[in-house]
């Protein structure tokens, strides 16, 4: 499987992995390569003042902040003055909630899904219910985990502003068929913001591709700093208008972030996509290494996912939750009689680091009925994921559904 992808070489560059802890948390935040904690301290060491002043360091700031726009940009095909920077997506998406609010009326309406994480849903929720505006809800089919494209014929009216939608699951893995789903909000003149966060460190992303107005992601899950980003139009950002302090930049995309940004944040930002774009050895542009790398991310571990899958599966007790049509590099599962916090903390004992609860997956866990009883154990890969890792995985789960202690 390995034959392009040199895990022990891309391993190597993690110092966080030589503790010989399995990390299959990476959903819930990834471990970052050598080159970016330098980056960032680099960016400390050289004197970092804040930005727009006439002197060395502050020009430095200046562009970190910049090249912090281009990677990100070409992370997600977007532009780089279409990319707002701030400290996650959660921040963002509400800033952007509150932004595009202003331009509704009561009676119009939004939509957004039963999938999404929390952070995709509540920000709009509760725009809406201050401009007096419908929530309209995509649904989840409970068996499969996907999320049919096609009831967003119904959903989406004439009076229709805005739907929210992620790429993927960040519980379950489920990608959605955005394209399809953009197609038909904009034909009702909707607006349509993809949650990219779960779906960018296993796929590429390509704004124009996807057809999003707003596609949001969050740098810790793809290998770098705490930080998010939302890319947008430029065109489609001039036409918005944050509440922003009176002195702060009314330029495009400043005007949508607020206070200092975490400049040396900015400085690992640029390193982890120009890690992503090295993952596979190779020439080209910075966008086409990230195509080359993120083609070999995806096959390998959808390859390590299904074979995984019925490994476990293969165990008593032990079943899958859901069945997406297509899926990121994630595996969600349940025991019958173990709880998903006991599984967890189980594997936590022999350093194996994965998440169980509802992930903030709030409407989805609830649609499975499993919000309620713990939600869901969920083991997600990253690029410095080894087979011996899920090998571990599944002994250790074998173990524990036949009670022996080994
Ligand atoms: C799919 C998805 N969307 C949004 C978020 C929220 O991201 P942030 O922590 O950057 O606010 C997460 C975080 O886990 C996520 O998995």
């Amino acid at each position: 499987m390995d034959t392009i992808w040199d895990i022990e070489g891309i391993r190597s560059q993690y110092p966080a992995l030589k503790d010989g802890t399995a990390f299959l948390d990476g959903a819930g935040g990834t471990q970052v390569p050598e080159s970016v904690i330098e980056a960032i301290s680099d960016a400390y060491r050289s004197g970092l003042s804040n930005v727009n002043g006439p002197w060395a360091a502050s020009r430095r700031s200046d562009r970190l902040i910049d090249s912090a726009r281009a990677a990100v940009a070409d992370l997600t095909g977007g532009q780089a003055d279409g990319v707002v920077l701030g400290p996650n997506m959660t921040t963002l998406t509400y800033r952007l909630a509150g932004a595009l609010a202003k331009t509704w009326r009561a009676g119009d309406e939004i939509v957004v899904s039963e999938l999404d994480h929390d952070s995709n849903v509540r920000p709009w929720v509760q725009a809406a219910a201050t401009a007096g505006v419908t929530v309209r809800w995509a649904r989840v089919d409970p068996l499969t985990t996907d999320l049919p494209a096609s009831q967003y014929a119904e959903l989406v009216t004439p009076r229709t502003r805005l739907v929210a939608v992620a790429a993927a699951s960040n519980l379950v893995g489920t990608m959605t068929d955005v394209p399809a789903i953009c197609a038909i909000a904009h034909a009702a003149g909707a607006l349509v913001y993809v949650d990219g966060v779960a779906a960018a460190p296993h796929v590429r992303l390509d704004l124009p591709a996807m057809g999003a107005d707003f596609l949001a992601v969050s740098a810790y899950k793809w290998c770098g700093p705490h930080a998010g980003a939302v890319v947008a139009s430029p065109g489609l950002l001039e036409a918005l208008h944050p509440d922003k302090l009176a002195p702060s930049t009314n330029a495009v995309p400043g005007r949508f972030e607020l206070g200092t940004a975490g400049l040396a944040n900015m400085a690992g930002i640029s390193a982890a996509v120009d890690h992503l774009a090295d993952l596979v050895p190779g020439e080209g542009s910075r966008r086409e290494r990230l195509d080359r790398s993120f083609a070999a991310l995806t096959a390998r571990e959808d390859a390590m996912v299904r074979a995984t899958i019925p490994r476990l599966t293969g165990l008593p007790g032990v079943r899958m939750v859901g069945a997406p049509t297509r899926c990121t590099g994630t595996i969600c599962f349940l025991v019958d009689l173990v709880s998903p916090g006991d599984v967890a903390a189980r594997l936590g004992e022999r350093d194996i680091a994965v998440w169980s609860g509802h992930t903030y997956a709030w409407e989805l866990t609830r649609a499975m009925g499993i919000r309620d009883t713990g939600g869901a154990v969920r083991v997600s890969l990253s690029p410095y994921t080894a087979e011996s890792e899920l090998d571990r995985l599944v002994s250790a789960m074998a173990s524990m559904v036949s009670g022996s202690p080994a």
